[in-house]
């Protein structure tokens, strides 16, 4: 079953050439998709239409049966709290809250029950080896801890799809190996993840597939099977 659907997308910024170029593409749901591809190629372009941060000049993209690309501001903040959880290179945490209060924002955004939110955090952070680091702020955490707490909050209100930007890009090998577990881990359980990255021994470990942009154009697209 689909997931994401791109169709003849296209995003070009003033006076440049297009950051993306005439891409179309589908994820189906289960998959572990890394896009992989130069500085510059529109990988982080590919994922924010996707997210619906940003619109594509041209083209249409759907996701979870949502035509992202017509979404209005509030609109696309909705959907992104409901369908879509993001990480970020550099864990976009909020510092002056607590690791938990950190986690539980996005169902607190949804109107979810505190109880039930601070219970999901709990179970969360528990899950992700961190429970014991709930009530610290994210600054006294190292950064892969930081990076798992990231993951948490975007796991929070159980997104149909999990985006990476770089997830790795900023740890060093020892934490980076813990968030490529992590991640191994969320897709072994079904999640539908898809992750930019230039570090190709987390895209051969986490993605059952891989798409590599060349000048905002899908220059291959490659599933793999499994190595486990
Ligand atoms: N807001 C923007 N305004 C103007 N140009 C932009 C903007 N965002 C991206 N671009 C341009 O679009 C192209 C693709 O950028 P993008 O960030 O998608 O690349 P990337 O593949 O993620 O690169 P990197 O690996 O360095 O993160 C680049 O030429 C970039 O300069
Ligand atoms: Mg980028």
């Amino acid at each position: 079953m689909t997931l994401i659907e791109l169709r003849a997308v296209s995003r070009a910024y003033d006076g440049g050439p297009p950051a993306l170029n005439d891409v179309s593409l589908s994820v189906a749901r289960g998959e572990a998709v890394a896009i992989l591809g130069p500085s510059g190629s529109g990988k982080s372009t590919l994922l924010n239409l996707v997210a619906g941060l940003d619109r594509p000049t041209s083209g249409t993209v759907t996701v979870d049966g949502v035509r992202v690309d017509k979404l209005g501001e509030a609109a696309a903040a909705k959907y992104r709290r409901a369908s879509v959880g993001m990480v970020f290179q550099f864990f976009n945490l909020i510092d002056d809250l607590t690791v938990a209060d950190n986690v539980v924002l996005p169902a607190q955004l949804a109107g979810v029950p505190a109880r039930q939110s601070h219970k999901r955090a709990a179970d969360l952070l528990d899950m992700l080896g961190i429970g014991r680091h709930a009530k610290a702020y994210p600054g006294r955490l190292s950064g892969g801890e930081r990076q798992r707490v990231a993951v948490a909050r975007a796991l929070m209100n159980r997104p149909a799809l999990l985006l990476a930007d770089e997830p790795t890009g900023a740890l060093d090998t020892a934490s980076g190996e813990d968030v490529k577990r992590l991640l191994v881990d969320l897709h072994a359980d079904g999640q539908t993840v898809v992750l930019v990255t230039h570090d190709l021994s987390l895209a051969r470990d986490c993605a059952t597939r891989t798409i590599r942009l060349v000048d905002g154009r899908v220059a291959a697209d490659t599933t793999v099977e499994p190595v486990r």
